[in-house]
């Protein structure tokens, strides 16, 4: 049996919650397991995109909030930045203060990454999904 731990985490109550009941409702009887089945699914996932090379093609999608002060004209300059990557873009206005964007992405996979983790630093940007396909 693996080796186990115990570490102290902090959540916000909300987002505690909202997983709570999500993993009750798929049948988990344990939060741990549930932590851990997570937690796993990222580790391959980054691995996965850790080890990757060459061209990829794929899609960024993004929810943000757009009341906040210049996040839509940093984000268009952050695309800007990046448009030998970028094929496309489509923005969804989705309630007053909240924006969905899909961008498509064709390069290397060094500089997608590179320009997820400029999207993903902003304030405001609440989450940023990326989909890749090899080439
Ligand atoms: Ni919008």
């Amino acid at each position: 049996m693996a080796e186990i731990v115990r570490v102290g985490i902090t959540f916000p109550r909300k987002l505690l919650a909202e997983f709570d009941t999500l993993i009750t409702n798929m049948g988990y009887t344990s939060r741990s397991k549930a932590i851990h089945d997570t937690i796993r699914t990222f580790v391959n996932k980054q691995t996965w995109l850790a080890a990757r090379e060459g061209a990829m093609v794929g899609s960024i999608t993004m929810l943000y909030n757009h009341e906040m002060r210049e996040l839509e004209s940093d984000l268009t300059d952050a695309q800007h930045h990046f448009e030998a990557i970028i094929c496309a873009s489509m923005h969804v206005h989705l309630s007053k203060g909240k924006c969905l964007e899909t961008i498509a992405v064709k390069g290397e996979v060094h500089e997608i990454k590179r320009l997820v983790e400029k999207l993903k630093a902003r304030r405001g940007v609440e989450e940023v999904k990326l989909n890749v396909f090899s080439i």
